[in-house]
């Protein structure tokens, strides 16, 4: 057995994370996670889970009542939203461009679904002519679609499906993880029924719980599975009549019941990711919305342009790329993109992010998410990433990548 003793103190070295999340975590957040345990039944508790439901009715745009939190990482929200509404042998249509894609499909067919996916290759993203057509074809119950997809960097528009759904009567479910906060997000405009997201992005907070949102037409659907587990079973309560949801702790109807005035006890909430949440969204509320939105933007820009100057090329459809997240093609002169990530971290502490499937190898990810999305940020990251690559056998003049980034903030910063 080890000693005690001889474990080190935690004292993790401090990193610039530009990967595609988890991203460095707001002070205020890191502080707001500190403060003093509460009893989740305490008033002020309380408080703070009503004031982290009308803050993320702003922070996703909607009016909808039901807007909480799962505990859990992004795909707990995601699993609850799914799991909750699909009823055993629903029809639901996934439109799969990437990662993120297949795990719509995996959680709808855990949850019993009959499921039809339909692709674009990686770098793409659909038409609304494409989804039309597709939802025709296929008369699905309900529509999962990724936003916007870390794994290959593209944003999915999604301002014509939400019509398209409502004009067949059926629900779209939105997985908003990686674009809330720093990318346009209009649930109640764009008729988005259902959306789930994570703090680890741009809200800049730690991994560990998830904001939802869903509107009546969905809380009917859910009202009509409600069962309420036994020991906490009000006397007189009737079980719905529709199939019961699989999960416990992603039952959606008792999760609303314990966010609701009843606070009919489900899980014990966690308290610093409560803490956190509200902090990331106050963070991101104060700054506003659109001026997050115009930082990402520029921040991504100014970026953008300092890797092409530098000879590099970008990944994906110029004109469906988050604001968020950049691919960058590996260059063929670089024998060993592993190795440039890790010198990269160890010799100048910036993290960014590696590829999945069918891009493994073949891109690297940055990302500009939050907190890390400055201005000082980019050009340490410029400098860096073109001192390494040049050390790995990429040629590319000094400083053309940094001044290029200098270039855009010159052009768009007005004081
Ligand atoms: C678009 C998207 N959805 C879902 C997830 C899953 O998030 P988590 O790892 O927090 O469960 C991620 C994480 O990268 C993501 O980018």
């Amino acid at each position: 057995m080890t000693k005690a003793e001889s474990y080190s103190d935690l004292d993790p070295t401090p990193r610039l994370l530009m990967g595609p999340g988890p991203v460095d975590v707001y002070p205020q957040v890191l502080q707001a996670m500190s403060k003093p345990m509460l009893g989740q039944f305490d008033p002020q508790f309380t408080a703070y889970m009503n004031d982290v439901m009308q803050m993320y009715r702003s922070v996703f745009r909607t009016e909808n009542e039901w807007t909480l939190l799962v505990n859990g990482t992004a795909r707990a929200g995601i699993e609850a939203c799914l799991t909750s509404i699909i009823q055993p042998g629903d029809k639901v249509l996934v439109p799969r461009f990437g990662r993120f894609g297949h795990l719509m499909v995996e959680i709808s067919q855990r949850s019993r679904a009959e499921v039809v996916a339909i692709d674009v290759p990686w770098g793409e993203v659909f038409e609304s002519q494409q989804l039309r057509d597709a939802i025709h074809r296929h008369q699905p119950k309900v529509v999962a679609c990724v936003h916007g997809d870390t794994s290959t960097t593209m944003a999915q528009p999604l301002d014509e499906l939400g019509a398209i759904c409502r004009e067949e009567d059926i629900f779209l479910y939105v997985d908003a993880t990686a674009t809330v906060g720093g990318n346009p997000f209009e649930m109640d405009e764009w008729k988005i029924d259902a959306v789930s997201s994570g703090l680890q992005k741009c809200l800049s907070g730690p991994p560990g719980t998830s904001p939802i949102s869903f509107n009546d037409r969905v809380t009917e659907v859910l009202l009509s599975r409600k069962h309420i587990e036994g020991g906490i079973r009000p006397e007189k309560f009737v079980e719905a009549s529709g199939p019961i949801i699989q999960s416990n702790y992603f039952d959606l109807p008792m999760l609303m019941d314990y966010w609701s005035p009843k606070r009919l006890n489900h899980h014990t909430e966690s308290t610093p990711m409560l803490y956190a949440a509200r902090e990331c969204a106050r963070v991101v509320l104060r700054e506003g919305i659109e001026t997050g939105i115009v930082r990402h933007r520029l921040t991504s820009k100014a970026l953008r342009a300092g890797l092409v100057a530098m000879g590099l090329e970008l990944f994906g459809n110029p004109d469906r790329r988050m604001t968020s997240v950049t691919g960058v093609l590996i260059p063929d002169s670089i024998g060993d993109s592993e190795k440039v990530r890790s010198e990269l971290l160890l010799d100048f502490g910036i993290e960014i992010g590696t590829s999945f499937g069918p891009l493994h190898g073949k891109i690297w990810r940055i990302g500009t998410m939050g907190y890390v999305c400055q201005k000082a940020n980019i050009l340490r990251c410029l400098t860096s990433f073109e001192a390494v690559l040049r050390r790995n056998g990429f040629s590319s003049s000094a400083n053309t990548g940094v001044d290029a980034a200098y270039q855009v903030y010159d052009e768009n910063e007005h004081d």
